[in-house]
């Protein structure tokens, strides 16, 4: 295994991301660094645009290029995601910042006044888990106050405010997130809860105050569109480039994660529909998701051309379990559709880096770096290549890579 570039871990995942500005308004676990996308496009393997990044997340590629005058699309299945990153990649005139600076002191005498009875709070399944109960009354007249306040925004305004309330509502939750994914933990004892809600919010909105003033010079189109028929949105023979990370064969569920937000911004108001979201996610396994995948079935058609991938990878898997190998199927089925459809977005020559994870289930090692590199190879690209970036801390097998090449 070739050695990582020698950077700290820590730089080359989220955790790199704060303080970033903008960069750090959000945390979303899977989100990749901006160190990298910076590296990639200092490295001279890509021109100056247009960039699409299919899989935006919270935006990151979309803000690296803002922020450096790169013209950028960007798209992805979840509309929450759509929204962060659209609010991240804007500019906010003076006027616009000043309505939030006035806005954020209503915002934080309705979370604060204790005298007031509880508004709506979302249909979260166990809300309770996350919350106390006098959080919930807090955020909960904090956010009828945001809708409230909506109405008068001038511009995108309103859109600081909300960036403000999730980074509150997160900070505020019982939960950490020391592991890849999301977890509960105990409620700690507070002194006096109406304040340490007070101090989250007056934190939030200095953090995106602060961010809200960094000028951005090329604004990216957010859309929502499905990787795999990205030419419903995008139009064919368009980009130099492609940065993005995909989701990774790994179980992890986006919708799962960002549900607090979700259910808040009302993007979700039930856990069906939240299950529906997840199944058209590719990689997505919550919920009626994974039923779903158990009446799943192969298309005959597309077949992922990776060497030994039918007759030992996935027999392997299913001997242990018929849904996984179901998963891991699934899912390379889906990337070979999105392989077909970003290379007719491309124009000749322009380069892709897909930062990948690999995988293990059970004892069976998934070389998702070499897969996407064979995908590419058969979908009309060339040269290419697999970098390994860093060792994932998970296990020891466990690497992120860059996977690029061009099209031919
Ligand atoms: C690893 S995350 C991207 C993280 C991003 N690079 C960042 O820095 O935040 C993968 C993204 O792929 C999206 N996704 C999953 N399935 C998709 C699909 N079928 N079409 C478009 N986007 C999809 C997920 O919603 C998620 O936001």
């Amino acid at each position: 295994m070739p050695k990582p570039a020698p950077k700290s871990q820590a730089e080359l995942t989220f955790r790199g991301n704060r303080g970033l500005g903008r960069h750090g308004w959000l945390r979303l676990t899977p989100a990749y660094s901006v160190q990298m996308v910076e590296q990639i496009l200092d490295s001279g393997a890509v021109p100056r645009g247009p960039v699409l990044d299919p899989f935006c997340g919270s935006g990151t590629t979309a803000l690296v290029c803002a922020e450096r005058g790169v013209s950028a699309d960007t798209t992805d299945i979840n509309p929450f995601l759509l929204w962060l990153a659209a609010a991240k990649a804007r500019d906010y005139s003076a006027a616009e910042r000043t309505w939030f600076a006035q806005s954020s002191k209503r915002v934080e005498r309705a979370l604060s006044n204790t005298s007031s009875s509880t508004a709506w709070v979302p249909p979260l399944y166990k809300i309770e888990k996350w919350w106390s109960e006098a959080t919930l009354a807090g955020l909960s007249r904090g956010f009828a106050a945001v809708e409230r306040l909506e109405r008068e925004a001038p511009g995108n305004a309103a859109d600081l405010l909300k960036v403000a309330f999730c980074r509150t509502l997160i900070a505020r939750a019982h939960v950490s997130f020391g592991h890849q994914s999301m977890s509960f933990r105990r409620a700690r004892a507070e002194v006096d809860e109406s304040l340490a809600l007070k101090a989250a919010w007056r934190e939030a909105v200095t953090a995106v105050a602060e961010g809200a003033e960094r000028p951005v010079t090329a604004i990216p189109r957010a859309l929502q569109c499905d990787a795999r028929e990205l030419e419903q949105r995008l139009s064919p023979g368009t980009y130099r480039a492609v940065i993005t990370s995909p989701p990774y064969p790994n179980r992890m569920s986006y919708v799962r994660e960002l549900r607090p937000y979700m259910y808040w911004l009302r993007y979700l108001d039930s856990g069906k529909g939240a299950g529906e979201l997840d199944w058209q996610a590719i990689g997505g396994t919550w919920g009626t998701a994974t039923s779903n995948l158990t009446k799943w079935r192969p298309d005959a058609s597309a077949r992922v051309p990776f060497p030994g991938f039918e007759r030992r990878i996935l027999p392997a898997i299913r001997r242990q379990s018929p849904l996984l190998a179901s998963y891991v199927h699934k899912y390379f089925e889906d990337m070979l559709r999105h392989c077909e459809s970003v290379q007719r977005l491309l124009v000749p020559g322009a380069t892709v880096h897909y930062i990948v994870g690999n995988s293990k289930f059970y004892e069976v090692l998934l070389p998702v770096e070499r897969i996407f590199a064979a995908m590419f190879a058969a979908t009309g690209f060339r040269n290419a290549r697999v970098r390994v970036i860093r060792k994932r801390s998970s296990k020891k097998e466990l690497f992120e890579f860059v996977v690029s090449a061009e099209k031919a």
